[in-house]
């Protein structure tokens, strides 16, 4: 249950947490954002597109789509991203942002919740520092040193992981946990401690070397413990599902790796999160790994966010491959590009590098890796291998059907000529195979189109909007410029108040210029984050978000320009008018009311000369 406020949100603390939080820094947890002149693009997190239509500013620190109209400051995109409300929204980035929580003099409640999770965090904090000390300084933490020594961990590696062990003892932790007033029951259900039948609490990891866990921001949320001799239980036990860890969600080594994915904008994806740790010393900055579980739609979704191109380098085994050929599609979704890192037969990364070195791993493993395709048609030769006639017309079959599935005319024809080459068949023959399965495909993929076409729309529909800007009668081009001027420049937004009023022609620009002029009668900045999110009216603040983006803002300094608008806008019912009048003055002149077309006549005299003078 998320406890309410006692009252509104203090104004101070909404513009702290806006201007503490970057919105392409939050964006960009969950979308993979590209630079685009002053902006950032992206495909929208909120509806489903192929060509990305989702823009951020960094300057006016807002989002819009222009696909669904969605848009906002960072706390609206947090709301509608993580599905909170908005004081949650406000909450959870102020947390990020360190803002202290202070209203009046009374220091904000937490809830329940969060003051559990903290008392969590605190606990593994501990805990992490107890294990490393014990494996540095004890004599029973020696083993688990000679252990990692063995395998090649550098101390370097050791610290900078935090690597520790778990001794023997049943309830070292619990004991100092308890020293340090952390309440045992709390400990308990953060994974660390267990609860024996008479209520006692014990170590839940023992004789474990321990690899910490963190959550994106690098808090320790969970370990992992290795036994150190392969013959005593489960090789590792991992912390429980808790209120911070959820193995679904979890990637090992993503707050270490974040800034250099981003950079690359490629992840390494490993099996175990030991190879990501070998990795990291070989020199691969950009690894994570999934915990214990198979990649998830959630795990694929968080690095698809940052990355453009995924490698995916999984054990060289059976299970591994099979693995790797299920994370694919995920990975792949939404356009992601995914490359297959290729290792010996029954080896993983650990184990390459310690044989191979982490040159070799470098350049022949990592940048060796090869297209989804190839590592199809390798997985397709070792399960059918293209020997004798059978083998080699079951074997190209089957590989056809790979084929078949890539996207260009060079890609297909590229890989027909190597089958051709390797099993002895004819270009021309393969061809005609292909050919036959793609029209086969093309008729059992009807529906599929259909969705391709559905996203045509879509694209058009934003498309068609921008073109039919460009044929904008000029008061309506009028407004839209002035009003995404007015929400960045409180002067002209006082001039256009004084001068126009709420005398916008179209009815949604007079509604945002009024509410803009609320808005500055209590802010004394601009801010059109803040701004769009005041707006209540969703399609209002869509509007708003779209003339934040779409139009140039730099006409405010150009006074000239600004007045030209004004007028343009003035202009508009004037002449509607005098067209109006002159239709009644015809209707009159048809029905021979000579005397009332002349009146009419004067009266259009006169709103040309009103006309004129503006
Ligand atoms: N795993 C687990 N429990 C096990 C075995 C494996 O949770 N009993 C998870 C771990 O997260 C591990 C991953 O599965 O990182 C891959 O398993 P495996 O390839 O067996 O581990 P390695 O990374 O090779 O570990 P090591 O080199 O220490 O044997
Ligand atoms: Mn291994």
């Amino acid at each position: 249950m998320i406890r309410m406020y006692a009252g509104r949100i203090p104004d101070e603390i909404i513009a702290a947490v806006l201007r503490q939080n970057d919105i392409v820094d939050v964006v960009g947890k969950y979308v993979h954002l590209t630079k685009k002149g002053r902006n950032f693009v992206g495909l929208c997190p909120f509806h489903s597109e192929k060509t990305p239509s989702f823009n951020v500013s960094p300057e006016k620190q807002i989002y819009h789509c222009f696909g669904c109209g969605a848009g906002g400051h960072v706390i609206r995109f947090v709301m509608n991203i993580e599905g909170l409300t908005f004081p949650e929204a406000v909450r959870s980035l102020a947390e990020e942002a360190g803002i202290v929580w202070r209203w009046g003099d009374a220091a904000l409640e937490e809830t329940p919740e969060q003051r559990e999770r903290k008392a969590m965090i605190a606990g593994h904090e501990l805990a992490v520092k107890i294990y490393h000390y014990v494996l540095k300084n004890t004599a029973e933490g020696q083993k688990a040193v000679r252990y990692l020594r063995g395998r090649g961990f550098s101390d370097k590696l050791i610290d900078e992981f935090e690597i520790g062990y778990a001794p023997r003892t049943w309830d070292m932790l619990a004991r100092y946990l308890a020293k340090n007033g952390h309440d045992p029951e709390t400990m308990e259900k953060a994974g660390l401690l267990a609860r024996r039948e008479d209520g006692s609490y014990t170590d839940r990891f023992r004789d474990r070397i321990m690899f910490p866990i963190h959550d994106a921001a690098g808090r320790p949320i969970a370990f992992s413990g290795r036994i150190i001799d392969d013959d005593g239980g489960p090789k590792y036990l991992n912390s429980p599902e808790t209120p911070l860890f959820q193995k679904s969600r979890t990637l090992f080594n993503l707050h270490r790796a974040k800034s250099a994915i981003r950079k690359t904008e490629t992840a390494v994806l490993f099996e175990g999160f030991a190879d990501v740790i070998k990795a990291w010393q070989a020199g691969v900055r950009n690894g994570v790994a999934a915990m214990g579980t198979a990649l998830t739609e959630r795990h694929a979704r968080t690095i698809r966010g940052m990355a453009k191109r995924v490698i995916v380098c999984y054990d060289g085994d059976g299970a591994g491959q099979s693995a790797a050929q299920k994370a694919i599609p995920l990975l792949e979704a939404d356009g992601g590009e995914v490359r297959v890192a290729l290792l010996p037969e029954g080896t993983d990364p650990d184990e390459y590098i310690a044989a191979h070195g982490a040159e070799a791993f470098l350049s022949q493993v990592i940048d060796g890796a090869v297209s989804v395709a190839d590592f199809r048609l390798l997985m397709l030769r070792r399960q059918i291998p293209p020997v004798g006639d059978e083998g080699k017309l079951r074997y190209v079959q089957a590989a056809l059907r790979i084929v078949a599935a890539l996207p260009t005319p060079v890609e297909r024809e590229l890989y027909v000529k190597r089958l051709a080459a390797e099993c002895g068949f004819s270009v021309e023959a393969l061809n005609e195979q292909l050919a036959g399965m793609r029209r086969q495909a093309q008729k059992n993929g009807r529906a599929r189109d259909n969705n391709q076409i559905r996203w045509n729309n879509v694209m058009q529909g934003a498309g068609g909007a921008k073109s039919a800007r460009a044929l904008l009668p000029a008061y309506h081009n009028a407004e839209r410029k002035l009003l995404a001027a007015m929400m960045e420049d409180r002067e002209l937004a006082m001039h256009v108040q004084e001068q126009l009023g709420d005398a916008f022609n179209v009815e949604a620009h007079a509604a945002i210029a009024a509410y803009l002029y609320a808005f500055y009668a209590k802010e004394k900045e601009p801010n059109p984050g803040l701004f769009i999110a005041s707006l209540e009216d969703e399609r209002l603040a869509a509007l708003a978000g779209q003339l934040a983006f779409s139009e140039d803002s730099g006409i405010a300094g150009d006074p000239q320009v600004v007045e030209d608008y004004i007028r343009e806008i003035r202009k508009f019912p004037k002449t509607q008018a005098i067209k109006q009048k002159r239709e009644e003055q015809q209707q009159a002149e048809r029905i021979g009311d000579v005397r009332r077309a002349a009146q009419i006549g004067m009266e259009i005299k006169s709103l040309e000369l009103e006309l004129k003078s503006l």
